[in-house]
């Protein structure tokens, strides 16, 4: 059935005849036309031109302009993050047109290159083809592009980032050996549409870490710790208008407590409180003590302490609190409300020192938006062959042009 552009608009216009992808189409083509401020009659065209492409693919292909206003959006609309004041800053890279697991992981060497930028951190997502409907997208299988391998040792203790060892045992399954450190990064593993994943690792020169000295504690060097400078989140996917990115790796810069309190004081995680209250003297035996308590804070004055020594941009948890708080006000004044999940808005330590601790919050999932995606490898057969580059050979890893 051949159809006017006037009867297009008016099935448009008509929302409950329309399929589900191109709701979301309009409702994000009226806020990006709103917010951008451009005309309304603009707006139809445009939706007319999906409404077309729709007919024909079932899908219709984003403009570079859409697509980077919808990733700031979702980032502004990110329940979870206590950062998004600096939102409309975000640096977006379109990279739909690569098409090979090579090409991608190029590409990401070069986000994490340009997104370090010598320790001055800049909020950086790099988007990659979207999904096509009905077929798994592009994967990422590692959750952040920079993790640190856990090693089980034969006596069940852990080497390195106990959150990370299902992973590293794929990795090290498929060929990959770390060397066995607490701080090995581990290799990248991509995988396109119906393909097997691929393993790549990341050059070392590429990933930035921060070494943990204390200002007042001259041992703490000793214990060897360090942190990479990149939080750089890779099982999100990007939604924007209903079409979906599962392969939009994206980073913004530490707050001190991810590293300080979480993931070197959770007892799931490096669980370093009884190494750090011991080493400080405390009594590790009375709950009295608040050795916990006095450890936690210690660990996150060094974790300050070594980025801002080393130039590595972070946010110590007050400053990100108030910035938090300066963007819940601003975008009051534009009319929007502040879509929080107070549980995880809230930092992990000190919490009632912060205004964001008293402030209600309403956990409401607006888009565009980013979506957490399942683990890629459950019900992943463990003998169906990997491949490294394009070979299972681990010496070959080491002559990958980066090394
Ligand atoms: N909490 C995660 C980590 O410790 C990083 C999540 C994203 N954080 C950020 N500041 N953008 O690695």
């Amino acid at each position: 059935m051949k159809l006017s552009n006037k009867q297009i608009r008016e099935r448009i216009e008509d929302a409950q005849s329309l399929p589900m992808l191109l709701l979301e189409a309009k409702d994000y083509l009226r806020l990006f036309y709103q917010e951008q401020s451009l005309p309304e009659a603009q707006l139809q065209e445009r939706l007319v031109e999906i409404y077309h492409d729709y007919r024909r693919s079932r899908t219709y292909w984003q403009t570079e302009d859409e697509l980077i206003y919808g990733a700031k959006v979702a980032w502004r609309n990110s329940m979870r993050c206590i950062g998004r004041i600096f939102w409309e800053s975000l640096r977006v890279r379109d990279l739909r047109h690569l098409t090979s697991a090579e090409e991608i992981f190029a590409a990401i060497v070069d986000h994490i290159q340009q997104a370090t930028n010598g320790g001055n951190i800049r909020s950086t997502i790099s988007i990659f083809a979207p999904d096509v409907p009905g077929q798994p997208g592009i994967r990422i299988w590692n959750p952040q592009l920079i993790r640190y391998a856990g090693y089980r040792q034969p006596n069940g203790t852990i080497v390195g980032d106990p959150a990370q060892m299902e992973l590293t045992e794929l990795c090290q399954h498929f060929g990959w050996q770390g060397r066995g450190t607490q701080f090995d990064v581990l290799p990248l593993i991509i995988q396109m549409p119906g393909q097997k994943p691929q393993l790549f690792e990341l050059p070392p020169e590429a990933v930035m870490e921060v070494s943990m000295t204390h200002p007042d504690y001259d041992w703490f060097a000793e214990l060897g710790l360090k942190w990479h400078a990149l939080p750089a989140v890779s099982d999100w996917r990007l939604e924007i208008g209903g079409i979906s990115y599962s392969c939009a790796p994206f980073n913004g810069w530490y707050m001190s407590a991810e590293i300080g309190a979480r993931n070197f004081g959770d007892v799931k995680r490096y669980n370093l409180l009884p190494t750090v209250a011991e080493r400080m003297g405390l009594n590790i035996r009375s709950k009295l003590s608040l050795w916990q308590d006095r450890a936690l804070i210690e660990l996150n004055r060094a974790v300050l302490h070594s980025f801002t020594t080393c130039g590595v941009t972070i946010a110590d948890h007050h400053t990100a609190s108030a910035q938090f708080m300066r963007h819940w006000h601003q975008e009051a004044e534009a009319g929007r409300m502040v879509p929080a999940d107070w549980g995880r808005i809230v930092p992990p330590l000190s919490a009632s020192t912060m205004e964001v601790f008293h402030q209600e919050m309403q956990n409401v999932c607006l888009k565009p938006n980013f979506f957490q995606l399942p683990v890629p490898w459950k019900g992943w057969n463990r003998k169906q062959s990997f491949s490294i580059g394009s070979t299972l050979n681990n010496s070959q890893l080491k002559q990958c042009p980066f090394h």
